[in-house]
């Protein structure tokens, strides 16, 4: 069942690219054009890139996705973004939930399944990201937490275009931290336990990313790990060099 599923490597660039940055994206997209990529591979810049990414993407696997979106249509909401926006772009899939919004925003699990729902009626995959805090962590209760995250972040009924669930600790994002392949072995067969009893076959065939300080040098570790269909990358997918090295662990 696991590996029948195949790997997404996604790239979270937050908030982080100029136009320039656009030249990493089509370095990517060249060289997944030379040669059939052995995984999914998207980025995700932030909402002002998406339409060029797009453009650059054109004629090659690399996917565009995006990192939030609003839950209406359109309307009076300044400064967000919907859904169907982002699809208009040129985006196949949108970032939900991510801890950064969590914190940043006060996202509660509640308003991410709203979202999830704007996804799906757009038509854009969903990448619904949970963690526990450090703090969490300590106590005991990172599998108390996800399992929480995870319940209240998916809507009953699935879209046509997917979710995919990103576990990604909080404490392990940006910091060079990685959870120990125990701890992620242990998180992914949880959630999966959680997501067949609840989908069934669906849930069966949900991609597990990981996410959290993944890099070129513990790729391969991370990546071949039960359960793990791909990662969710932020620092190491801003150059193209980087985010093709974690590529490489599934060649
Ligand atoms: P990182 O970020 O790879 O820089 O730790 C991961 C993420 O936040 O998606």
């Amino acid at each position: 069942m696991v590996h029948a599923l195949r790997p997404l490597l996604a790239g979270n660039w937050k908030m982080n690219g100029l136009g320039a940055a656009v030249n990493e994206a089509r370095k990517v997209a060249e060289a997944l054009g030379a040669d059939a990529p052995p995984a999914d591979v998207m980025i995700c810049p932030p909402s002002t890139l998406i339409a060029r990414l797009a453009d650059t993407a054109k004629g090659s696997p690399l996917q565009v996705g995006a990192q939030d979106c609003h839950t209406a249509v359109a309307g009076a909401h300044t400064g967000d973004v919907s859904a169907e926006m982002l699809k208009d772009a040129g985006a196949t899939a949108v970032i939900l939930g991510h801890s950064e919004r969590r914190a940043d925003h006060g996202e509660t699990s509640a308003l991410v399944r709203a979202k999830v729902e704007a996804a799906a009626r757009a038509g854009l995959m969903a990448i619904v990201c949970v963690g526990e805090t450090a703090g969490e962590r300590a106590a005991g209760l990172t599998l108390t937490v996800v399992g929480r995250q995870l319940t209240q972040s998916l809507p009953d009924k699935l879209g046509e275009a997917g979710v995919v669930i990103a576990y990604e600790p909080v404490w392990a994002i940006g910091t060079g931290l990685v959870a120990s392949p125990d701890d992620i072995v242990a998180v992914h067969a949880d959630m999966r336990r959680a997501l067949v009893a609840r989908y069934g076959a669906a849930g069966a065939a949900m991609r597990l990313l990981y996410g959290g300080s993944v890099k070129p040098d513990n790729a391969s570790t991370l990546l071949k790990l039960p359960e793990v269909n791909g990662a969710l990358v932020g620092g190491a997918s801003l150059k193209s060099g980087d985010f093709l090295g974690i590529l490489a662990a599934y060649r």
